[in-house]
């Protein structure tokens, strides 16, 4: 029988991506989702790819009942935790919203799994959690710096309270994933990043300004200490990252792990200043963008990638698309959802 995985945010950005890539290794996937910040059409498109009707609860994870009647209605194997807010700005002007939202429902969910013997977690966690590391590539031993919002800060408690109850535990294990910068959508252009409101994060910018949402994009700085002046960060493609979620889970259900919580960076390796990213966008695209250069968004971090070796000996696990065809997906993608 096919083992079950539970996907809390499957609804979302990178659970939607990963619940198609989990169904497609044979898995079996209940989506339980609040769609604070997403909506069915995420569902729907998981459906669509997948051909199956993949169930879906609406819930707050935070809501202990319905959690508990969600593990009583299936049978679960392992659960993928990515249900959590994830807006740095707005972290540090409502951090209780945070505080709440992030630690609060990743505790019950790991009370629950408990009460019902669910003994393999992974959690979604963040390249943040290394803030300005002194020595790059980082590793999974880089040391993590003090956060710098409360974001960063549910990031790290949710890997502590991870750690700490698999400690505690004869049986559990958990896997925490540091995610660079997910970007890109499904080849098929049917998911992908919906951000609501104006988008923080740099690719949905991008293609929203293409697309003629936005006037012009800001690139946020051109002094630093890089190669071009632009910050460094390491471009993970989201369905290349959606496979990390499958190895990671299989590890967990073939007894493969060797330590019962484990930390994997998943990234490229590969570091990709901000003009390259918009340069690349341009001409995979062949279009051209309107930006322009201000000064640096504060808290950011000048250059952050990844060493990547753990994942590849460990998961058997390496990112594999371009990062042409990434950027060529999210144009797609953006274009599909503007009808353009
Ligand atoms: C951000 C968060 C990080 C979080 C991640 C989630 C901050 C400081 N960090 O990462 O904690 O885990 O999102 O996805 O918010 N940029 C522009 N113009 C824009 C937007 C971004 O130039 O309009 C630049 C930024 O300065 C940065 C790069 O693009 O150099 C990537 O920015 P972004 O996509 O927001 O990701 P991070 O800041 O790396």
């Amino acid at each position: 029988m096919s083992k079950c995985v539970l996907v809390t945010g499957g609804a979302g950005y990178i659970g939607s991506h990963t619940t198609v890539e989990l169904t497609a290794a044979g898995y079996d996937v209940v989506i339980a989702d609040n769609l604070s910040n997403s909506d069915m059409s995420g569902v729907e498109g998981v459906r669509t790819i997948t051909g199956k009707n993949i169930p879906f609860i609406e819930l707050n994870c935070l809501d202990r009942a319905a959690m508990e009647k969600l593990f009583e209605d299936y049978k679960i194997d392992a659960v993928i935790h990515f249900a959590a807010f994830k807006a740095v700005g707005e972290s540090v002007a409502e951090p209780l919203k945070y505080y709440s939202n992030n630690i609060e429902s990743f505790v019950t969910l790991l009370q629950v799994a408990e009460k019902y013997g669910v003994n393999n977690i992974v959690f979604s966690s963040s390249a943040t959690v290394y803030g300005q590391p002194d020595v790059l590539p980082a590793t999974e031993q880089t040391p993590r710096k003090p956060a710098t919002s409360p974001y960063g800060n549910t990031k790290q408690m949710c890997e502590d309270i991870l750690r700490d109850t698999v400690a505690a535990s004869q049986s559990l294990k958990g896997i925490a994933l540091r995610y660079f910068n997910p970007i890109g959508a499904h080849p098929s252009a049917l998911i992908g990043e919906l951000p609501k409101g104006v988008p923080n994060n740099l690719v949905p910018f991008i293609t929203q300004t293409a697309a003629g949402v936005r006037e012009c994009l800001s690139i946020f700085g051109d002094d630093y200490n890089t190669p071009d002046g632009s910050c460094l960060r390491d471009y993970i493609d989201v369905v290349d990252l959606a496979k990390a979620h499958v190895t990671a889970v299989s590890r967990m259900l073939d007894d493969k792990n060797k330590e019962r919580y484990e930390i994997f960076n998943i990234g490229t390796g590969r570091a990709v200043s901000v003009f390259e990213l918009v340069n690349t966008f341009e001409k995979v695209n062949n279009l051209k963008l309107n930006y322009k250069v201000v000064g640096r968004r504060p808290g950011d971090v000048e250059s952050v990638w990844a060493d990547t070796t753990l994942a590849e000996t460990e998961l058997g696990w390496k990112a594999e698309r371009s990062l042409d065809d990434t950027l060529k997906s999210a144009w797609e993608w953006e274009k599909r959802v503007r009808g353009l």
